[in-house]
């Protein structure tokens, strides 16, 4: 075996940063109406009145999101972190596949969304939306840098599902609100459970455990085909549920683990009962984020996420924390549980599908595979 070091290392969302990758605005484009997706403008009489827009975003709102991306790219390059950028991709190209098209692709803001670390373990997810089927493209010539340089890296893509009408249940964008309330404990989305689904960040890595969300762009199946594939490693992967969220995607506006023991938690979203034991039973804290500083309404026009997109932190340690320069309750919450916070503008970066935490992808962070979970629940 080579004496060659670990290039890829990483088993938590907190310890200590060594290497990351940061995403790009360039060539960005509006995400596609799609049976997996239904983007709406922010602004409700707008909404009504004008179709959400279509192919390239403005050069001007691509170079703003830039400028901050480098802000983020900059302050951990400061602390030492090695930053790397994914390569240069064409999104505004239509997708042919024997099974769909779409008009065009959306960006490589996100690597958060495509990508994850297990480990010494690299993973490119299905992916659950058309536009997003070949968001692994701008992150491959990196993966093959650490592979061939890192002889303990393991390499692997997930199956490509067909994304064909057949997989999607348009109907979900249909019901009423009364009847999404009503089906809250079916966990039944806009996805079937006919084939693999999941988007990366709907997993959260804390050392030996994977909590991995059931959303509308993770079904079961996903989650089943993650147990699989990490259990046989010695890892736990554990389903967990949000019944108060209609519309969950991606879990790190919901619950954001801080440093070994506090989990960051969404008041308005809270874990189903049944899946609160692993934490409970192991002493974990959850502390309630504060309200953000923006209410939905006010979230950029084109932005599809919500203003949790304030709880989207990340962190450089488990006591070093990135957090949005306007989020101050949170700030001020962050600093009393003795965290070293730095604020960085991010709100241009928001309508590119999230905040710090998404828009990077760690390779490797100081530090093993710990066990947090001794006391396994058993699951009903
Ligand atoms: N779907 C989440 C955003 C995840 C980055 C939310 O809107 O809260």
């Amino acid at each position: 075996m080579s004496k060659r070091a670990s290039i890829v290392n990483s088993w938590t969302e907190w310890d200590e940063l060594e290497e990351v990758v940061i995403g790009r605005a360039d060539s960005a484009c509006f995400e596609p109406v799609e049976p997996g997706n239904r983007p709406e403008l922010r602004d409700s009489f707008l909404a009504a009145t004008i179709p959400f827009p279509t192919g390239r975003k403005r050069d001007a709102v691509v170079q703003w999101a830039n400028e901050e991306l480098a802000g983020f790219a900059a302050l951990l390059e400061a602390q030492g972190v090695k930053v790397r950028r994914p390569h240069c991709h064409d999104f505004g190209q239509p997708i042919q596949t024997p099974h769909f098209s779409v008009p065009n692709q959306y960006c490589a803001v996100c690597p958060r969304d495509v990508m994850i670390t297990f480990g010494n373990e690299i993973l490119e997810a299905t992916m659950s939306r058309r536009a997003r089927f070949f968001e692994y493209l701008p992150y491959r010539k990196l993966v093959y840098e650490y592979w061939q340089s890192d002889p303990h890296m393991i390499w692997n893509a997930a199956p490509k599902p067909t994304m064909a009408d057949a997989m999607y249940n348009v109907d979900f964008w249909k019901w009423p609100t009364a009847h999404r309330h009503a089906r809250m404990q079916d966990f039944e989305f806009c996805i079937t459970q006919d084939e693999v689904v999941f988007d990366a960040a709907d997993c959260c890595r804390l050392g030996r455990d994977i909590i991995v969300q059931e959303s509308m762009t993770t079904n079961r199946t996903g989650i089943h085909w993650l147990k699989r594939h990490l259990e046989p490693r010695g890892l736990r992967v554990h389903p967990v549920h949000f019944p108060l969220d209609f519309f969950p995607s991606h879990i790190d506006c919901t619950f954001v683990p801080l440093c070994p023991g506090m989990i960051l938690t969404n008041p308005e979203r809270p874990i189903r009962e049944n899946d609160k034991r692993l934490f409970l039973g192991n002493g974990w804290e959850f502390v309630d984020a504060p309200q953000p500083a923006l209410t939905n309404d006010e979230m950029p026009l084109f932005c599809q996420s919500s203003k949790w997109l304030s709880m989207n932190v990340f962190s450089i340690s488990p006591t070093k924390i990135i957090c949005e320069e306007r989020e101050s309750s949170l700030q001020k919450l962050l600093l009393s549980r003795g965290f070293e916070v730095y604020a960085l503008p991010f709100r241009n970066v928001f309508e590119f599908g999230g905040s710090f935490h998404c828009a990077s992808w760690d390779i490797r962070r100081r530090g093993e595979c710990v066990d947090y979970f001794p006391n396994q629940p058993e699951y009903a």
